[in-house]
């Protein structure tokens, strides 16, 4: 297995990329289904989820493809002919936003079989929202053999309340909605910009969505959508880490490519750590003070602190000065970078979905491993700033999520590699 090792010290400086959004790019790939023919989607990062879901499309039988050379951002998919709506456990098990493809199925081919994701490393993350939304549409749901199978001649127009916040849920019951007769009222949705990326997709398509990035979406439903040239947004969470990356190196490194009103809350906490965070048009300048502040923390739903930046930001706390309190409100386990910034000498102590973080003066690097996307990102942020070389091991969880994301840090001055197996 790959992994990273990270000499700790160098000051990050220069200019850095961010890639597309890995959570905007899965549910549009997952919207391919809902046209005939072919659509193609620019800036889509080259990452292990990516390439999961065009498996998932592929197994169906959609035609998939990533382009190559200078078209090396491009995937096109193409729905034409008979469809085999079902999204297998093997390939669900290894990423649960294959889930993504359940509303499109059903709406646009009347059946839909798709395994059940199951708990995962940051919580027990259930579906039930998704279920919710699409019985409200009409649709039959049946539980059998470990897969949620759904039926529905057409479905119908409905009022949905959810009643947990759910980004896919918001997503996958939008997508249904799209192709149902009549209108849908959703209600207490998700309002990540990512939601509204997919609204704005689907209206491309002819869909007719209204108030995607509110709480409260309308949708008319359509006849039928057609497929779509779409680039998808940037990454703020990518964004957000390369940020803290400045921060934590004591570093001035400008961020391009990105949307500063998507990175509010990120930007704010960054300030009050004492850094120097300057948004332009499409980009974000982080410049680090000498000494960082502690500052607390609470993740929420957006436009809240992201639940996909708390990680990284313990990393930086690890270091501030003073002793910073970080809730987490969205998974009920999604700590496990704590042990292993343990490891590297930070002082962190866990009561229940709070962490209390004791700034050190020096991390010292060690072997490290990770268990989802974002802990690893922490971990080889703490690394970036820890005496000596660390190892991050595990790096597949990384690469779900970052496209060559030491390749961006080398960029910038840090001393790390990659070590293949
Ligand atoms: N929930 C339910 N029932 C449901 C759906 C969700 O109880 O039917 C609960 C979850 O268990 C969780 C909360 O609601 O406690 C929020 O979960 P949500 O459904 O919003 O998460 P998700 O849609 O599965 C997306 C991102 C995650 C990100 C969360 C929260 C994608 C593909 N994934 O997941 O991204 O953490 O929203 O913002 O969009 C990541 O990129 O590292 C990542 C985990």
């Amino acid at each position: 297995m790959d992994k990273i090792i990270v000499k700790g010290g160098p000051r990050l400086e220069g200019e850095v990329a961010v890639s597309g959004a890995k959570n905007a790019a899965l549910p549009i790939l997952a919207s391919a289904l809902l046209a005939d023919g072919k659509s193609v989607y620019r800036n889509v990062p080259d990452l292990a989820d990516v390439k999961t879901m065009l498996k998932v499309l592929g197994t169906m039988g959609c035609g998939t493809a990533r382009l190559t050379g200078e078209q090396a951002d491009v995937c096109e998919v193409e729905v034409h002919g008979p469809i085999h709506p079902e999204a297998p456990y093997d390939l669900v098990k290894t990423m649960r936003a294959s889930v993504l493809v359940l509303g499109p199925l059903v709406a646009r081919f009347g059946r839909a079989r798709v395994s059940m994701p199951g708990g995962c490393a940051i919580g027990a993350r259930p579906i039930d929202q998704h279920l919710k939304g699409l019985k409200a549409l009409g649709a039959d749901i049946h539980l059998t053999e470990g897969y949620v199978e759904a039926t529905a001649k057409r479905l119908t127009g409905g009022t949905v309340n959810f009643d947990v916040i759910t980004v896919t849920g918001t997503e996958n019951v939008m997508m249904a909605a799209a192709l149902a007769r009549g209108r849908s009222v959703l209600e207490n949705c998700a309002r990540e910009p990512e939601v509204e990326e997919l609204a704005r997709v689907l209206n491309k398509m002819g869909a007719r969505i209204e108030g995607a990035g509110t709480s409260v979406i309308t949708i008319e439903g359509v006849e039928a959508l057609k497929p779509v040239e779409h680039a998808i947004l940037p990454d703020r969470i990518e964004a957000g880490t390369l940020m803290v990356a400045a921060a934590i190196t004591g570093g001035d490194v400008l961020v391009t490519h990105v949307v500063p009103e998507h990175l509010e809350a990120v930007i704010l906490k960054l300030r009050e750590t004492g850094c120097t965070v300057s948004p332009e048009a499409r980009s974000i300048r982080v410049k680090a003070p000498r000494v960082l502040h502690s500052v607390d923390v609470k993740t929420t739903e957006h436009p809240g602190f992201p639940t996909d930046m708390q990680a990284q930001l313990m990393a930086l706390m690890t270091v501030a000065e003073g002793t910073a309190v970080i809730s987490e409100r969205i998974f009920e386990n999604r700590f496990m970078h704590v042990p292993e910034l343990h490891r590297m000498g930070a002082d962190i102590t866990i009561e229940g979905h709070t962490a209390v973080v004791k700034g050190v003066r020096t991390l010292s690097g060690a072997p490290v491993m990770a268990t989802d996307l974002r802990a690893s990102a922490s971990l080889v942020l703490a690394g970036l700033r820890a005496e000596g070389k660390s190892e991050v091991q595990r790096i597949y969880h990384l690469d779900r999520g970052y496209e060559r994301l030491e390749q961006k840090l080398r960029g910038l001055g840090a001393d790390i590699q990659r070590v293949k197996a």
